[in-house]
């Protein structure tokens, strides 16, 4: 099959490409290498993948060819309040519009990734994928947004597309603002790391690769019109991951705590019978095998700077 990528030289898009490339596809990444983190990174991840600088948001795209399209790209992090807003919007918003369009167009299938930040503080744990959304940061809003328009589009141009609902993805070339890149930072390098709130949030942690899976089955097999869960067996207390890692790393962190941030929900939970029944998915890496990989990739990077 002949695949798109978009976000590839990001962290779960270029764990995706390289899967499919692996697995035999033809994989053509797209990205911007946006700086919402340092842009090095990114052409770390991209290394050895086909990944061309296109932006979704404005530049011509025709996807005429393609058998499916990943459509991973996207402004990610909960911190969306204030002036970095309309980045929300372009990335997010404007950008899966434009994929959208030019999928329909293209007869292309669809994947996209949303996110778990839709249900914010859920009605009910575990969540399942039909509860009422109620995002509580502006991020949240933007994937919605762009669910609504998945819909849209499959309603009036026949575009074939499922849906997938990220929680909280961790593993190797985890993004720096994320918790877990944050702890193991800390660790490898030592002093203090400053936890927001209380850290008794607790999330549905997500292995890498088991994102990936999820992802393809979906795109391979998923009905059309489709919305999965997809979240990792292990929910943990961001202080219980924390003691996690000290064991991995078989090193101590410092805490301190500073205010919570707006827009954090208190908790995640994913329901993913869905996922289960339709496409024979579930999460099958423990939280601490993941930590494991992600502490010795995290590990490896500091020493070697
Ligand atoms: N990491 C998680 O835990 C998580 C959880 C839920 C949902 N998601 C979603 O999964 C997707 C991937 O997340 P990630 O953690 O790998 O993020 P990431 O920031 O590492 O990757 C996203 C990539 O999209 C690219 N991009 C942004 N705007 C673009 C544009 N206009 N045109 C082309 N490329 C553009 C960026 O340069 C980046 O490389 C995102 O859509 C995110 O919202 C991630």
């Amino acid at each position: 099959m002949r695949y798109l990528v978009t976000g590839a030289a990001g962290f779960i898009g270029s764990h995706l490409a390289e899967a499919l490339g692996a697995a035999g596809h033809d994989v053509v990444g797209l990205d911007s290498f946006t700086d919402y983190y340092d842009v090095e990174l990114k052409q770390e991840n991209a290394r050895g993948l086909d990944v061309r600088r296109v932006d979704l948001a404005e530049d011509p795209l025709d996807f005429a060819g393609f058998d499916g399209v990943f459509h991973l790209a996207g402004q990610p992090g909960a911190r969306s309040f204030g002036d970095v807003f309309p980045l929300y919007l372009r990335r997010n918003v404007l950008a899966t519009q434009r994929v959208f369009e030019a999928a329909a167009a293209a007869g292309a299938r669809v994947a996209f990734s949303s996110s778990s930040s839709i249900y914010g503080d859920a009605e009910s744990y575990p969540t399942p994928e039909d509860i009422v959304p109620a995002p509580l940061s502006p991020y949240g809003v933007t994937k919605l947004d762009c669910e609504h328009l998945a819909r849209a589009y499959a309603t009036s141009f026949d575009l074939d597309v499922v849906v997938l609902r990220y929680f909280t993805v961790y593993g190797p070339r985890q993004r720096p603002d994320m918790f877990f890149t944050r702890v193991a930072d800390a660790l490898a390098r030592g002093g203090t790391f400053e936890i927001y709130g209380s850290g008794e949030q607790s999330r549905s942690f997500t292995y890498v690769a088991d994102a990936v899976g999820a992802t393809i089955a979906a795109l391979e097999r998923g009905p059309s019109g489709a919305t999965y869960n997809v979240g990792g067996g292990d929910e943990a207390t961001m202080l219980e991951a924390i003691a996690l890692l000290e064991r991995v790393s078989g090193r101590k962190l410092d805490v301190r705590h500073v205010e919570a941030a707006a827009g954090d929900v208190r908790r995640t939970k994913a329901d993913v019978t869905r996922i289960e029944r339709d496409l024979g998915w579930s999460p099958s890496t423990p939280l601490e095998e993941g930590l494991r990989a992600q502490w010795e990739w995290a590990a490896a990077r500091v020493a070697a700077r």
